[in-house]
């Protein structure tokens, strides 16, 4: 760390711990994020003082007391001697890994004259030391910390945070500002993903296309993805890092106790390299760095050697740049559409005797695995590696489910836990309309904090071959570190907890309390963290007469909610909430939360369209698939719009199969509109029906077609409202037919369309 960089952090927690001075004590080893082991309480303080001294294990190296220190010094003017003869040492530090058992655990334990550091390793030592940094406490310039004994060591051996660069590039300074905070908070792995399709971010001497093609695009996508036509702003972006940044951030992390592990992605999303060396693509080329996000068919070419040459003589520059175990060679999102048609693939199968394109990646990845393993290190790929058999050393990542994490330890394998449903923090943290552009998805605080690692699926002996947990951050929306900050923070704090704490210990309202705690701190580092953990979050459910019912909660100590029916903004004035609410009539629901009278955070809103088929049955012939609901199909006839971000529970997906509801209003009714809401995003797989039809029956035996639309405009939701001659009916047939594969020229053709669709209306 620089000393400016040091020195600022260290004012920065002067400040915090200022802030917080005045809170209780007792509760002072509450702000240590994650929560230790075991924190046993006692009465009294240690003061420190000028002759405060430090005895230092000579084995230990000094360089884990800087933090500490210069600290302990900023917040205090105490610099403590360390190993010095003439001063009878107040605080002990060593290592024993016979009395402290654990890797990277540590015994802390003050007394009022007295501090003992033991750690397992020299990791404990640094992590028994961040722990007293963050309990010190200054009392009139006095430095103390609470007289207690903390244990403590990690549940998980892999505790990782991800980052994607290519995307979006970040400096050096940057990296190293996120390093300190990821040592903060004891996460030891820091996943490097340093190649894409949209740039290429690490110097390879060999190489040097890598650096003046590949590092760059022509122009970034301006908006989301999912917009169509796309649009873009016209400006040259790119950057990488040379080698010896590289090292520089390398050694940085590892005085954190801080391992990198770079990932150099292959087979797919190589269309980067591919722009400078089109030999090795299958078409020859020629080919563009990416300009917007996605999935695209340009891979490396699998039956040409020249392609294996090239990406051993890559790594022959990144090993001695990264002394991990592990180096990651991606492996996820490879369409084989390319290796289909290729002459050179195809005779690779044929000589391979492999059954088709997947044992093909199999080959490949299998292939660079022993290169690696020569070169005597240790591939981890996404979970797609286990497409066509896995490798025998290798470590799965999981991340399109927990099944790849699950599937991997049955086999023996090591698995890391990193599934896009619980820890992708690129995701949506809120639902709130204002939130700022993100990848998708729905990952709110606590379900990151609530997140499981070791799932039912497995026996206690399976379940070892789950290292660990890592949250990740792919950079699409994150055009700045202010934005990504955003996005990491605090859900990054929750992951730390997932990945250090043990399951029964955890408590999420505890680590609200000391997030929020936190928070004055994670503003003084400048970290532009999210404050809306606290917001408002709606459940939409069933009331016991079948009626759509609202329950609101926060999560904010003392904070009440005020909501509000006829579009003004709640006050003190408004109703309180107190119950679910039971929506009986259409309109606009915004609710607030009020403390000491005041609003905190965003005001929340939720409309509802109550009509004829509200709480009635609705029975599907296909079932939808997907995470796009909660799994009950009643949210079909609730009144409740999917949103335009399909984030929020509310849709119905059909993969390939057609849309075929019915709904049965119970008695026979008079009918004059029908309609269905329709989510066309070809950018995202999802397809507008060929044909849509309404069909209406008395007898739910006979129908008779009331309405047909073949055509349907809006990229986003096609709002379907038909107006019909006034009709009786009982029961109400949709059928969508999907549009089936995706047709060739569009985006990931030849995969099968997503027909999503929300919300019958009945009038
Ligand atoms: C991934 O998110 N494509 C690993
Ligand atoms: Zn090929």
């Amino acid at each position: 760390m620089k000393l400016s960089n040091l020195s600022q952090l260290l004012f920065c927690l002067i400040c915090f711990f200022t802030l917080i001075n005045s809170a209780s004590a007792q509760t002072k080893e509450q702000g240590i994020i994650p929560q230790p082991y075991k924190v046993q309480k006692g009465a009294g303080i240690f003061t420190f003082s000028a002759t405060t001294g430090i005895e230092l294990e000579e084995n230990i190296n000094p360089h884990n007391l800087d933090f500490f220190k210069h600290y302990l010094k900023s917040v205090s003017g105490i610099n403590p001697s360390v190993n010095n003869k003439l001063v009878i040492p107040a605080i002990n530090i060593s290592i024993d890994s016979t009395r402290v058992l654990q890797k990277e655990g540590y015994q802390l334990i003050i007394k009022q004259k007295h501090i003992t550091i033991q750690g397992h390793d020299e990791t404990g030592v640094f992590y028994a030391l961040q722990s007293l940094t963050q309990l010190i406490h200054v009392v009139n310039g006095k430095a103390t910390v609470p007289v207690c004994t903390i244990e403590d060591h990690p549940r998980f051996a892999y505790r990782g945070m991800h980052l994607d660069v290519s995307r979006h590039f970040f400096t050096v300074q940057t990296i190293k500002k996120w390093i300190d905070l990821l040592a903060l908070y004891k996460i030891n792995t820091f996943h490097w993903h340093l190649t894409d399709d949209q740039g290429w971010r690490i110097e390879i001497k060999k190489y040097p296309l890598l650096q003046s093609i590949s590092a760059y695009r022509d122009e970034t996508i301006i908006g989301h993805k999912r917009d169509s036509p796309h649009r873009f702003d016209g400006k040259r972006y790119g950057g990488y890092y040379t080698q010896d940044e590289v090292k520089d951030v390398v050694k940085y992390a590892m005085q954190r106790h801080i391992s990198i592990i770079p990932e150099i992605e292959m087979p797919g999303h190589a269309l980067a390299a591919l722009a400078a060396y089109p030999q090795l693509g299958c078409t020859g080329g020629p080919y563009k760095t990416a300009t917007y996000w996605g999935i695209f068919d340009d891979v490396y070419c699998a039956g040409n050697d020249e392609t294996f040459t090239f990406l051993q003589n890559v790594l022959d520059e990144v090993l001695p740049l990264f002394p991990s175990k592990y180096i990651h060679i991606g492996g996820d999102e490879c369409p084989k559409t390319k290796w289909k048609t290729c002459p050179k693939c195809q005779k690779r199968i044929k000589e391979e005797h492999l059954k088709d394109e997947h044992e093909l990646q199999s080959y490949f990845i299998g292939r660079m695995e022993k290169y690696l393993n020569s070169k005597g290190r240790q591939i981890i790929g996404w979970d797609e590696i286990l497409e066509g058999g896995l490798t025998p050393g290798a470590t799965v990542m999981s991340w399109t489910g927990e099944e790849g994490g699950i599937a991997a330890a049955k086999q023996h394998h090591d698995a890391i836990m990193t599934p896009e449903k619980y820890v992708y923090l690129d995701y949506f943290q809120s639902l709130y309309g204002a939130e700022p552009i993100a990848g998708g998805g729905y990952t709110p605080l606590s379900k990151v904090y609530n997140y499981e690692p070791i799932t039912k699926e497995l026996t206690g002996d399976e379940a070892k071959y789950i290292k660990g947990v890592q949250a990740n951050a792919w950079s699409e929306y994150m055009a700045s570190p202010a934005q990504a900050e955003r996005q990491l923070f605090p859900r990054m704090l929750a992951l730390a907890e997932v990945a250090w704490m043990d399951k029964d210990n955890k408590d999420y309202k505890g680590f609200l309390k000391r997030l929020r705690n936190e928070r004055p701190l994670l503003q003084k580092l400048n970290v532009n963290a999210a404050n809306t953990f606290d917001e408002i979050t709606g459940d939409i459910g069933t009331a016991a007469n079948r009626q759509t019912s609202l329950s609101l909660n926060t999560t904010l100590p003392g904070g009440k909610i005020f909501y509000t029916t006829n579009g003004s903004v709640p006050g003190v004035k408004s109703k309180l909430y107190t119950k679910p609410l039971t929506i009986t009539s259409s309109g606009n629901i915004k609710a607030a939360v009020l403390s000491n009278g005041r609003q905190t955070g965003r005001v929340y809103e939720q409309s509802f369209s109550i009509h004829k088929a509200v709480g009635k049955t609705v029975t599907l012939i296909n079932q939808p698939k997907g995470t796009y609901n909660t799994g009950d199909i009643s949210g079909l006839v609730n009144g409740v719009f999917g949103n335009k971000l399909y984030n929020d529970s509310q849709w119905y997906g059909f993969n390939g199969d057609d849309l075929d509801a019915t709904v049965d209003l119970g008695s026979v009714q008079s009918v004059s509109k029908l309609g269905i809401n329709i989510l066309k995003y070809h950018w995202q797989k999802m397809w507008e029906p060929t044909q849509l039809t309404f069909e209406v029956s008395t007898d739910g035996k006979t129908y008779t077609e009331v309405y047909r639309q073949t055509e349907f405009k809006e990229n986003g939701i096609n709002a379907v409202r038909a107006n019909i001659a006034p009709t009786q009916a009982r029961y109400i047939r949709v059928k969508g037919t999907n549009k089936g594969i995706i047709p060739p020229g569009e985006y990931i053709a030849g995969a099968k369309a997503w027909l999503l669709v929300d919300e019958i209306v009945v009038e």
